[in-house]
């Protein structure tokens, strides 16, 4: 989401852009990348991350050493929510992606980074699309928020809205935090299966963090190319899923469509301000960006 894909189907690939996973072919060294990523990740998230996250790694066996196999990944999501896990070339486009959700099928990139490049990533790997979002997967109430925006997805592309319906994605499933009593955890698949943003995400007082309001994050931009400049924090996975279903889009698209976009580090009136960021990250990040 949010970067263009590429414009014509991969050869080899499906119509729906999905290709075997060819398990087998994974080298050693490949499942090994795998294993460190996992041991490093699993420890640095005990109690940062919301418990249906290491739920769903249980549930789902994941903590098995080695790249997981897509079919017997799926089996058992499948007995746990009707989800399943699809391999694909790379991005797909918005449509394809919609429709997978849709239909509840979470598509996955089938290349893992390399060993020399742990914190790299210019297009989503393995690691990323299934430790990252997966484990979500098996709790039925993310999984049933992932299937809706799946849905609205189609209706956001009839009307011209992907860009606006893009950032809920991006402030959610990729980079949400949630509230739990007085703490905020993880939950955002781009913060877990990230070390260094797991750390910042909770822990740096840089980035604003703001009470989550589905119209206010629909109008903010956000940034690809590096840790977050602001985070939004949603009250529960319930509450998350009630709004998306009870809101009438048609007429939240109306209004964004009259309302300027928000800056990556604007604040409102209206804004739920759990902690206002120093944005101190950031600034250093502008002074090293080459003139
Ligand atoms: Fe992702």
């Amino acid at each position: 989401m949010g970067r263009a894909p590429p414009l014509a189907r991969p050869e080899g690939a499906a119509q729906d852009w999905t290709i075997d996973q060819d398990w087998g072919r994974f080298t050693a060294e490949e499942h090994a990348t795998w294993d460190r990523l996992y041991d490093r990740q699993s420890r640095l998230l005990r109690g940062r991350v919301t418990p249906e996250f290491p739920n769903g790694l249980e549930a789902l066996h994941l903590s098995k050493p080695g790249i997981p196999n897509f079919e017997q990944l799926s089996e058992r999501l499948m007995k746990a929510t009707g989800w399943r896990v699809v391999a694909v070339p790379g991005l797909v486009p918005d449509e394809i992606f919609f429709d997978h959700l849709a239909n509840r099928r979470f598509v996955s990139g089938n290349f893992i980074r390399s060993a020399a490049d742990m914190d790299y990533l210019e297009e989503p790997d393995i690691f990323h699309d299934v430790f990252g979002h997966v484990p979500l997967l098996a709790d039925p109430v993310f999984a049933d928020y992932m299937q809706a925006y799946g849905e609205g997805g189609g209706r956001a592309a009839s009307l011209g809205m992907i860009r606006n319906l893009a950032r809920l994605y991006w402030y959610t499933v990729e980079f949400g935090l949630v509230r739990s009593g007085d703490a905020l955890k993880l939950f955002g698949a781009g913060i877990v299966s990230s070390h260094g943003e797991s750390l910042f995400a909770l822990d740096d007082p840089s980035p604003n963090r703001i009470g989550f309001d589905l119209e206010r994050v629909m109008r903010t931009d956000y940034r690809i190319d590096d840790y977050q400049q602001t985070y939004f924090v949603i009250d529960s996975f319930d509450d998350l899923l009630e709004q998306t279903l009870n809101t009438d889009f048609g007429p939240l698209y109306e209004r964004l469509r009259g309302l300027p976009d928000l800056a990556i580090t604007d604040i409102t009136p209206a804004d739920r301000v759990i902690h206002l960021g120093s944005q101190a990250y950031a600034r250093t990040r502008m002074r090293q960006a080459p003139a």
